[in-house]
């Protein structure tokens, strides 16, 4: 059965890790892709029927572009999968101010703007469906990246305050707080540190980028519709209460 069939999808950050994953599962699961990178287009390739777009989330006229060019394309955009980003690993007391407006340019300005584009986009046609992958230290906070953190805790406030202001318009946003999950992000975390994160996960183990797809897919698709507004951790148990 294909989920997705037809639905216009817009995935940003969908050259690697959990972007490329869910561009493969929606891809199997019959929807139009409308996908984005910021470099590494080439990437993208596999996706024969796809749109390649190139995404700076740090650049307006690129967040403008993107939005442009698939309503012109596709006419409307059913699903927003607001997945790009970058972590890097600092103590709080060294982040410079430069590396602080990088995080929050890349991680919260630019999805804002973007969200703003099609958001608007969405309320003309009545309905809308948008994942926005947070993070869980956007929960529960990070020692270890205290920007990224703060950033992500933003994408989870965004949800909550799009999903109450556009309900009435048939717009339905929730967001996905993941932990630990096997793509190029982990690098930025020394092999000791990872040892001693993966001890305190129930599970035992890293996430890998297909699990996280299976959650989006889950909240793109029809299956969810009366969900708005929250926040599904996906950490192998990290976060229970
Ligand atoms: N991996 C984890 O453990 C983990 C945990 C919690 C949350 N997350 C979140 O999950 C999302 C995806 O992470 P990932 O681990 O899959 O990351 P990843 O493998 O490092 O991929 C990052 C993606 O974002 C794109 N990107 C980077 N900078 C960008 C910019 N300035 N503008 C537009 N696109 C940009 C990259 O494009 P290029 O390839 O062209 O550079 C790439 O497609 C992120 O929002 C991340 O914060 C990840």
């Amino acid at each position: 059965m294909q989920t997705l069939r037809n639905k216009v999808t817009i995935i940003t950050g969908a050259s690697r890790g959990i972007g490329y994953a869910t561009a493969q599962l929606f891809e199997e699961n019959g929807a139009r892709l409308v996908l984005t990178a910021k470099e590494n287009l080439d990437a993208l390739d596999v996706f024969t029927s796809a749109e390649k777009v190139r995404l700076d989330l740090t650049s307006e006229d690129t967040i403008d572009y993107l939005v442009k060019k698939t309503i012109k394309n596709f006419g409307c955009i059913d699903i927003f999968i607001n997945n790009a980003g970058v972590f890097t690993h600092k103590d709080f007391e060294l982040i410079t101010a430069k590396e602080l407006t990088e995080m929050i340019d890349i991680g919260l300005k630019g999805p804002f703007m973007l969200l703003q584009k099609i958001v608007g986009q969405m309320k003309q046609q009545k309905k809308g469906k948008i994942v926005n992958v947070s993070s869980l230290s956007g929960r529960i906070g990070s020692s270890g990246a205290t920007h990224y953190a703060a950033v992500k805790a933003g994408i989870i406030a965004l949800t909550k305050s799009l999903a109450r202001s556009y309900g009435k318009h048939n717009i339905v946003v929730n967001s996905i707080a993941p932990s630990l999950i096997e793509t190029d992000m982990l690098k930025h975390i020394t092999k000791e540190r990872l040892k001693n994160l993966i001890e305190s996960i129930p599970l035992k183990r890293l996430g890998r980028p297909e699990e996280v797809a299976m959650a989006i897919l889950f909240l793109a698709s029809d299956t969810s519709d009366y969900i708005t507004g929250q926040t599904l951790c996906i950490d192998g148990g990290l976060s229970m209460l």
